[in-house]
C-alpha cells in the first residue's frame, strides 16, 4: 500500500532532537513518573509493587479498570464502547482502516492530522478537503460542507480542538455539524486528542461520540495529560465500528503494554489533577503566546480557543519550509512549517511547553525577526 509521506512528522523526526528551544511540541510538557505519582498522590512503593507485574500481553482489549476510567471522559459510554490502542495515531488508523473502502467518498476538515486524509486517500477512497478559513476563526462553514457532502459520503474526519489552528467546535456548533451530516447517514470520525486543553472553560468541548449515533471518537494519553510516552489511545465508537477496528486491531495490535495499561489507568484516575496542571500551563503559556504576538509587526493570530499549538501568520514573502528551516539555523527555535500541513504563510507554534523555554524560545525569534523592520 502506497502512502505519501506524513510530512509532520518528518519534519519532528528531522529536526526535533537538534533544536534548542522547542516550540514545535504539541503535548503539554511531560510528566516524567515520579510527577505522575505525585500528582494521582502515590508515593515510591507504588513502583516497587510493579516488580511483582507479570509482563504478559495482558487484558488484550485494555483492563477493565483502563477502559472505565476512560469511559468516564464520556457522557453516555461505558467500559464496552472503548477499545485501546497503540495511541491516538493508532486508534485514527485503525478507524479509516475500518470504515472507509476504495472507491468511498470521505470529507477532511483541513488543516489537520494528515492521517485524517492521507491514509483514505491511500485506501483508494475520494478525498474532498473542507478547508477551514481564518477569517471564520478557522472554524468550518457549515454551507460548503452541505455543498460537499454527497448520498455516498461514508466519512466525515476532523480533529476538534483542532491542530493546527487550536479553534474548537463547541456543543452548539457539533450539534449543527451533525445536523448537516445525519441525512446523508455518512459517519463522522472526530479526533478528540486536544480535549481537555480549553483555554475559557474547565468542562471540555462534546465528544462526538456521544453526540451521534455515528459518531467516533478518538484520543489518547499525550496531549492534555503530558504521557505521549505511554503510547496509549483508544477508540469510542458505535458496536458496528468497533467490531470492525476490532478485527483490523487483532492484526496489528494484540494489547497495548502492560505498563503503559497500568500508568494510564492511574492518569486517568487522577484526571482533575492532571488536567488542572495542563489548564495552568496552557492558559499562562497562552497569555504570554498572545503578550508577544501584540508586539511583533510581522506576526498575527487567531487566539487559539484551546489545545497546545497555533497557527501564526507572517507578512514576509518566504515559504513557510525556507523560513522555518532559517529560524532553525539562526536561532535554534523549532517550529513547524505551514507547508507540513498543505498551507502557506503560516508556522504553526506549541505554546504548552515548560514556560521558560517558550520564553527564551520568543526572545530568539523577536531577534530574529529585527532585520524585516
Ligand atoms: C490531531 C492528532 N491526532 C493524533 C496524534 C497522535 O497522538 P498520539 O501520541 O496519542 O498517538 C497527534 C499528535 O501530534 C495529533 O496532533
Amino acid at each position: 500500500m502506497k502512502i505519501r509521506p506524513f510530512a509532520v512528522e518528518e519534519w519532528m523526526n528531522a529536526y526535533e532532537t537538534k533544536c534548542v528551544h522547542n516550540l514545535a511540541e504539541t503535548c503539554v510538557a511531560s510528566l516524567t513518573i515520579g510527577e505522575l505519582l505525585q500528582l494521582a498522590g502515590r508515593n515510591s512503593d507504588d513502583l516497587s509493587a510493579l516488580t511483582e507485574l507479570k509482563m504478559t500481553y495482558g487484558a488484550i482489549e485494555g483492563s477493565d479498570a483502563l477502559r472505565d476510567a476512560i469511559a468516564g471522559l464520556y457522557e453516555t459510554k461505558t467500559r464496552d464502547d472503548i477499545l485501546v490502542t497503540h495511541g491516538t495515531i493508532g486508534a485514527n488508523a485503525l478507524v479509516h482502516k475500518a470504515v472507509v473502502e476504495r472507491g468511498e467518498h470521505v470529507i477532511a476538515v483541513l488543516p489537520s492530522y494528515q492521517q485524517h486524509y492521507s491514509i483514505p486517500e491511500s485506501i483508494g477512497a475520494e478525498v474532498t478537503p473542507l478547508w477551514l478559513k481564518e477569517e471564520n476563526a478557522w472554524l468550518p462553514d457549515l454551507d460548503e460542507l452541505q455543498s460537499l457532502l454527497r448520498p455516498d459520503t461514508k466519512l466525515v474526519a476532523l480533529t476538534n480542538p483542532n491542530n493546527p489552528t487550536g479553534s474548537v467546535l463547541d456543543r452548539a456548533g457539533l450539534e449543527a455539524l451533525i445536523a448537516r451530516v445525519a441525512p446523508t447517514g455518512a459517519y463522522i470520525l472526530c479526533d478528540e486528542v486536544y480535549r481537555g486543553t480549553e483555554q475559557a472553560t474547565d468542562s471540555s468541548a462534546p465528544a462526538m461520540a456521544d453526540l451521534y449515533d455515528k459518531g467516533i471518537s478518538t484520543a489518547g494519553m499525550s496531549k492534555a495529560f503530558a504521557l505521549a510516552g505511554l503510547r496509549l489511545g483508544w477508540v469510542a465508537a458505535p458496536p458496528d465500528i468497533r467490531a470492525q477496528v476490532m478485527s483490523h486491531r487483532d492484526y496489528d495490535t494484540i494489547s497495548v503494554g502492560v505498563l503503559d495499561d497500568h500508568f494510564a489507568t492511574l492518569a486517568l484516575q487522577s484526571k482533575d489533577a492532571l488536567l488542572k496542571r495542563s489548564h495552568d500551563l496552557t492558559r499562562s503559556n497562552l497569555a504570554i503566546l498572545s503578550d508577544w504576538v501584540a508586539t511583533e509587526p510581522h506576526i498575527s493570530f487567531v487566539k487559539p480557543q484551546a489545545a497546545t499549538i497555533c497557527l501564526l501568520k507572517y507578512d514576509m514573502d518566504i515559504p513557510s519550509h525556507d523560513l522555518a528551516v532559517d529560524i532553525l539555523e539562526n536561532t535554534g527555535v523549532l517550529l513547524t512549517p505551514g507547508s507540513a500541513f498543505d498551507l502557506e504563510g503560516y508556522l504553526r507554534i506549541g505554546f504548552a511547553n515548560h514556560t521558560e523555554i517558550l520564553k527564551t524560545g520568543l526572545a530568539a525569534l523577536s531577534d530574529y525577526l529585527r532585520p524585516y523592520d
